[in-house]
Order: C-alpha cells, then structure tokens, then sequence
C-alpha cells in the first residue's frame, strides 16, 4: 500500500490532460463565492471516457465530485447516494473529503465515490487542511480503490490562496468585510442626503452573499442609523438557513422596534463585560432568539480577536460577513483581521460624508490585486479582492 501523503512516481500524458481538464472545471469557480472551502473540479469516467464535469461553486453547495456523478447520471435527483455502474474512475484536483460532522454541510465524497463503485481516483493535491490530509485518500485505498497524485500539486493549490489562508488561521471564521461606496468613497453621505449608494442588483448580490455566510457583523453605528433586519433574502432558493446575526456593541441600548427583532433567527450581542442587556434584548433571551457574549476591551473598543475565536469555536462559524461600519472596518483591519474585501462602487458623488474606513493610525492594507474579481451590476460595478498584508 502506498503511504499517506505520497505522490505517485509519474503520472502519464493522459493523466496530466485529465487533471488539467478537471482544473478547468476549477477555474470557473470564484473564490468569493466558494471561501473558506476551495475551488475543486472533477471528471467522472467510465471505459476511459469522460461522461460527466463538475465543480464545487458555491460554499454549502454540491462538492465537485457529486457535481461530476450527478452530471454523469450517476446521481438521481431523487436518490440519497448515487448509484453503481455509472462511472467507474474520478478525476479530481483535490484530495476528497472524508470527515463527517454536525456543523459539515454535505456528506463526505469518500462515501458517494464508494457508493458510485469507482474503482481509480485520481488526486491533484492533498488538502493542506491537518484536520483532513491524506485522510480521503487512506479511506478510499483501504476499501480497495486505485488511488494516484500528482507529484505537482502547486497548479491546484494556486488558485486557492483564500482556502490556504483559512487553514493558516483555523482558529477563527474566514472574514470578509463588505462596504458600498460612491465614486469618492463615502459609505453615507452627510446628514439629510440619500439613504441607499448601491442599486437594486449589488443589493440582491449582497442578500446572496449573506446567504452563504454562518454570520453577518455590523457595529452598534450602523445598528442604530441604519436600523438593519440583517437577513438573508436572496431572490434564488440556496438560503437554506438564516445566518447567525451579529452585533458589535449596541446591546445594551437597543429598543424593542428595532427592526433587527422583526425577523426570526439567532441574534447574538456582544457587550462589555460592564454593559448589562436592555431590557427589549433580555426579553429576547428569555424567548432564546436572542444570546449575549460578553468580552473584554482590545487595542480598539472591544476585543475582536477574542470574539472571532469565540464565533469559531462556540458558534461553529467558518465564513463571517461584516458589513460596517466604517469604525467596524477600521478596526478589523487594524488588527489584521480580515482576509477579503468585497466592494460596491456606485456612480455618485457625495463629496462630504464617511470614508470607508477609520483607521486611527498609519495602516496599509495591501491587496492581491491577481485574485481581483470584477462584476458589473446594473450601474455599479462590483471588485472582491483577497488581502495580501496589512503593515
Ligand atoms: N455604505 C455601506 O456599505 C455602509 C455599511 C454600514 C454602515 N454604513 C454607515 O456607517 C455609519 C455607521 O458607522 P460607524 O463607523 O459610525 O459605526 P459602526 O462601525 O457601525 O459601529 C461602531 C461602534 O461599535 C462599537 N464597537 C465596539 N467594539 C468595537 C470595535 N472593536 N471596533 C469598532 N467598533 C466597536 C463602538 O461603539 P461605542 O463606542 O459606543 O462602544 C463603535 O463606536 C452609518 O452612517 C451607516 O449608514 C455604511
């Protein structure tokens, strides 16, 4: 039996072409839509030929390997696992998944290919993850399946920098912080001057972006100026659940028609360790929509570090959204807490107003402008980088 993490001696052209194939599939993937889970395609075959493609495309959604099965007619609509005699070898640019956990979205591909009866799978990378590496693939060998690797992993790995990052810091969710901006980088404009920078198309990007979040951030500022529901509401049917609704400071003052209390879901509050609930948010805690963290005072208001850890490991969130404000970001990114920015640009002007973000010091924030991911929506257009350093 081939060792744990060993790369098979040489791979032939054929198998060099397949794994290329596959990364195609990969590659039409986006980062932004799939963090902190990476971007892996598949090619599902039978006889040596190709009958089915796939992709993971969206975090929570299909993994790329029952993307392929399902393509290949392997996977009935209808059907909990797929069936065997459909595809008997996988192509696959990273290691499959074989964990299985309550907080774990879908089932571990291990067992679908199992089920699908292949008998050779072909591997791009190992996953870096510690909790995973060479684990699918030991599983998939002692049942008997011809397992091969690239011994050149780097050509998956590269297009994976947002997944790498997140395994460097498992400790904490992956965080992306999203503003909306006029073309002078005002998030508000001043007081008395239009509420809503974004068009109607960034807003349901937005909804669908919230959906794939375990929670959405804002500040107490925003809590109390722009008076969010925080929900997600997006106009296809992939929000199978409402994210976790998170609030930076606020929770000690806020009232009962705040419209955060108008939508069902889990509202959690976090306070300072002085800072007693109000009275509309103990009312909420008896009902158990809502719950309250207390920490301590950090280098800037309360201790987000201490808070990102918390949310990880007591509210198992691995992808968090924070959307302002501008104090909000200011601090996240000061304390390099941030991994992505996902940017609305309108056509507006509002010269006076808020900038982005405050920053209270001399902090660059550098970005990787390789990993830019560019949309048009109705009159805005959308930028997502990946953040490379913060000096
Ligand atoms: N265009 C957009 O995308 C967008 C998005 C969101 C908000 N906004 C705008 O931004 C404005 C509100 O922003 P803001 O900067 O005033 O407020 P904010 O960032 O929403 O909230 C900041 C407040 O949260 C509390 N806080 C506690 N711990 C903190 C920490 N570690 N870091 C930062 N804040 C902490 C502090 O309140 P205490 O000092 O009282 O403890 C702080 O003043 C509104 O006008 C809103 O419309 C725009």
């Amino acid at each position: 039996m081939e060792r744990q993490g060993t790369s098979s001696d040489s791979l032939s052209s054929r198998d060099l072409a397949l794994l290329e194939k596959a990364n195609a599939e990969a590659l039409k993937t986006s980062w932004l839509m799939t963090a902190p889970n990476p971007r892996v395609g598949a090619l599902a075959l039978k006889n040596g030929h190709v009958v089915g493609r796939g992709a993971h495309e969206f975090l929570g959604g299909m993994h790329a390997e029952e993307s392929a099965l399902r393509d290949a007619g392997a996977w009935p609509r209808d059907s909990s696992k797929p069936l065997g005699g459909y595809v008997d070898e996988m192509v696959v640019t990273l290691e499959p998944c074989s964990a299985e956990s309550e907080s774990k979205r879908r089932a571990p591909c291990v067992k679908a290919l199992l089920a699908a009866g292949v008998q050779r799978v072909l591997v791009g990378a190992i996953d870096v993850n510690p909790q995973h590496r060479g684990r699918g693939l030991d599983a998939l060998r002692e049942r008997g399946v011809k397992v091969d690797i690239s011994s050149e992993p780097l050509p998956f790995l590269v297009s994976n920098a947002a997944f790498s990052r997140s395994v460097d810091n498992l400790d904490r969710p992956w965080v992306l912080l999203k503003w909306a901006a006029t073309l002078d980088g005002k998030v508000a404009a001043p007081i008395g001057g239009p509420k809503w920078i974004s068009g109607e198309e960034s807003r349901k990007e937005v909804h669908r972006i919230r959906a794939l979040s375990d929670a959405v951030l804002v500040g107490k500022g925003t809590l109390e100026i722009d008076n969010p529901q925080l929900d997600a509401r997006p106009s296809g049917g992939m929000c199978e659940s409402q994210p976790l609704r998170v609030f930076l400071g606020g929770g000690a003052s806020v009232g009962s028609s705040a419209a955060v209390f108008s939508r069902p879901g889990l509202r959690l509050w976090v306070l300072g360790a002085e800072e007693s609930p109000s009275d509309a948010l103990e009312a909420g805690m008896d009902s158990g929509e809502d719950c309250v963290i207390k920490v301590e005072k950090g280098h800037h208001g309360l201790d987000i570090r201490a808070l990102l850890e918390c949310l990880r490991k007591d509210f198992s969130v691995k992808r968090l959204l924070v959307e302002g404000g501008p104090t909000t970001h200011g601090t996240f990114l000061s304390e390099g807490l941030v991994d992505a920015v996902l940017l609305y640009r309108a056509p507006k002007v509002f010269g006076g107003g808020l900038a982005a973000c405050q920053m209270d010091e001399l902090s660059a924030v550098e970005l990787d402008a390789s990993s830019v991911e560019r949309r048009i929506l109705g009159e805005d257009s959308r930028e997502a980088f990946q953040v490379r350093t913060i000096n």
